[in-house]
């Protein structure tokens, strides 16, 4: 029996989503800011900010008390705000993040794959997020159908299809 489930996420899960943005945030060790560094950066704060929005969708990963060891979540940016993976209008950025004691266990893989359903679900056609290169989870990314669309100088903004 798969030792952790997933759950869609709800309004109450916003303190957990900080917790998940900060591990994405600081997905490098030698360059970790402390949390409220972060969450007062509104590049990153934008990614929770008024959690839940319209529009706004995840999954949250439990362990089997119902204790959350991980998220994914879509939000849509206008155009004239866009995220650091804004390819379009309407096209949601995703948002991962999973405990550390919790990686490898194959939490971040099955998060991406509830919320690609959920997108779909919700009529969504594509999904974008973005990624710097020297982190491993670019190749989680590649071997869940997202493609490079555009690129900086060190991350690329890449893109999936969902139906
Ligand atoms: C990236 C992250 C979400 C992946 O979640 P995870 O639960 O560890 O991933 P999974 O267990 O589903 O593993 C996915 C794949 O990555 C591989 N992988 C896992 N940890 C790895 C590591 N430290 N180095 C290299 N590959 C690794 C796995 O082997 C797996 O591939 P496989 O299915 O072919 O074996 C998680 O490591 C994390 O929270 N990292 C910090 C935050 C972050 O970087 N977020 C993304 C920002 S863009």
């Amino acid at each position: 029996m798969s030792p952790f489930q997933i759950r869609p996420a709800v309004s109450e899960d916003a303190r957990f989503l900080a917790d998940m943005l900060i591990e994405a945030s600081n997905w490098n060790p030698v360059r970790v800011r402390p949390r409220v560094t972060v969450l007062e950066d509104p590049t990153v704060s934008r990614y929770i900010s008024g959690w839940m929005r319209p529009g706004d969708f995840g999954s949250i990963a439990v362990d089997a008390h119902g204790v959350a060891v991980g998220a994914c979540w879509g939000r849509l940016f206008p155009a004239n705000e866009p995220g650091y993976g804004f390819v379009a209008p309407g096209v949601p950025e995703l948002t991962l993040g999973v405990n550390s004691q919790w990686r490898a266990q194959g939490v971040g893989r099955s998060l991406l794959q509830a919320v690609a359903r959920q997108a779909g679900a919700s009529g969504h056609s594509r999904l974008s997020l973005s990624v710097e290169r020297a982190n491993f989870a670019q190749r989680l990314y590649i071997s869940e159908g997202y493609v490079t669309v555009d690129s900086g100088e060190n991350s690329d903004t890449m893109v999936r299809s969902v139906h």
